[in-house]
């Protein structure tokens, strides 16, 4: 009993630093700016000296020009701690490197790392999940790929099976983001668009597993929503989602292309782009199925060059045959330093003067 109450003892030692009291602050400031203090317990004291916990990471060779090593139990903190990043003890160079923010979606944690973390990987998803209960699984981002705009993830923490149900603007989505695309940052911009819905017929181009439908349907006022995607599994999930939000009597779901798939369902008075990297291209099929009403339009664009997407879209609509209006753009976040995703609204006139299109040969 005793051997064991004394093996326990020394096993719940850590390796300290002991120093005049005179010297403790402004030793305990330097360990902080050298990443060596471990903030996770408590510093200690009697009448003379100042004991300071050490992470294992801190050189002993370092630390000795300052005092005394020491092994002793240091209490730790009770509180939770605030960030993953309190929990880790990578030198402080990769502290520094590590991300700020990450997505989460239902119970699933996205993150990316830069190739300096990505040895560490399965540490810091070990305490991403301890620091958020919430979570499930963590999983490193490796980039979006091909046409349905997939993510390429590996499970570095937690369960490896990634479906879960997001909930945003109080609607649920069943979706696994390793098999279709999904957003979290879009929330604020799916209700904008919802509550600019008064009437008419609403259709989404690029609907995933249908945020923006199913938000048009509960926040606006639309008579009838169609949302396509080419991704099967979006679909699938889509249709989930429209029983799982109760929207069955607005919402259909369609796979097919949104080049071709629109022409034999028009006319529309509200028209959702959301394909960043390519919607510009299908803005033919939009303008041929729209009537009077909106268009909104996201790109990824070029912060110094906005307005080459401004004379893009100005090009395609020029001869379309309607009267069309970029009514307002913003940036809706940032892309990349240099890039940003922005929203282009465009009101539609079906029926412009008859003078403004009209053809002159002479003019080519
Ligand atoms: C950026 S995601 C947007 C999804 C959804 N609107 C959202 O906010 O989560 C673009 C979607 O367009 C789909 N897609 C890509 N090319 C398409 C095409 N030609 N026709 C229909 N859908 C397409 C992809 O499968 C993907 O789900």
């Amino acid at each position: 009993m005793i051997l064991i109450e004394v093996f326990i003892s020394t096993f719940m030692r850590s390796r300290g630093l002991k120093v005049k009291k005179d010297m403790g602050e402004k030793t305990r400031l330097e360990l902080i700016a050298k990443g060596f203090l471990d903030r996770s317990k408590k510093i200690l004291s009697d009448n003379e000296h100042v004991f300071l916990p050490l992470k294992n990471s801190a050189a002993s060779e370092m630390t000795r020009e300052y005092g005394d090593i020491i092994y002793m139990e240091f209490e730790s903190f009770k509180h939770h701690p605030k960030s993953y990043r309190d929990l880790l003890d990578l030198q402080p160079e990769l502290m520094e490197l590590l991300p700020t923010s990450f997505d989460i979606i239902g119970e699933i944690c996205i993150i990316k790392l830069p190739e300096a973390l990505l040895e560490y990987s399965a540490s810091i998803g070990k305490a991403i999940i301890e620091t958020r209960r919430s979570l499930r699984s963590v999983a490193l981002d490796r980039g979006v790929k091909g046409d349905f705009r997939i993510r390429d993830l590996q499970v570095i923490a937690g369960e490896d099976q990634l479906e879960t149900i997001h909930v945003e603007n109080n609607l649920r989505f069943k979706l696994d983001p390793s098999k279709v695309y999904f957003s979290p940052r879009l929330a604020t911009e799916r209700r904008r668009i919802a509550e600019k819905i008064d009437g008419g017929r609403v259709l989404d181009m690029f609907a995933g597993v249908g945020p923006f439908s199913l938000t048009c349907a509960r926040y606006g006022k639309p008579d009838e929503i169609i949302g396509l995607d080419l991704n099967p599994y979006c679909i699938e999930y889509f249709n989930t989602n429209i029983r799982l939000n109760s929207a069955e009597d607005t919402v259909t779901a369609f796979l097919g292309d949104a080049k071709e798939a629109p022409l034999g369902m028009g006319p529309f008075n509200t028209i959702i782009m959301n394909l960043p990297h390519g919607s510009i291209d299908f803005l033919d099929t939009a303008l041929e199925v729209i009537d009077d009403g909106s268009i909104f339009l996201y790109s990824i664009v070029k912060k110094n060059d906005v307005m080459s997407t401004i004379d893009d879209i100005v090009k395609l609509t020029r001869d379309c045959g309607k009267e069309v209006v970029i009514s307002s753009m913003r940036e809706v976040h940032e892309y990349s330093p240099d890039m940003s995703m922005m929203a282009f609204d465009m009101e539609v006139r079906a029926s412009p003067s008859p003078t403004k299109h009209h053809h002159d040969p002479q003019s080519g």
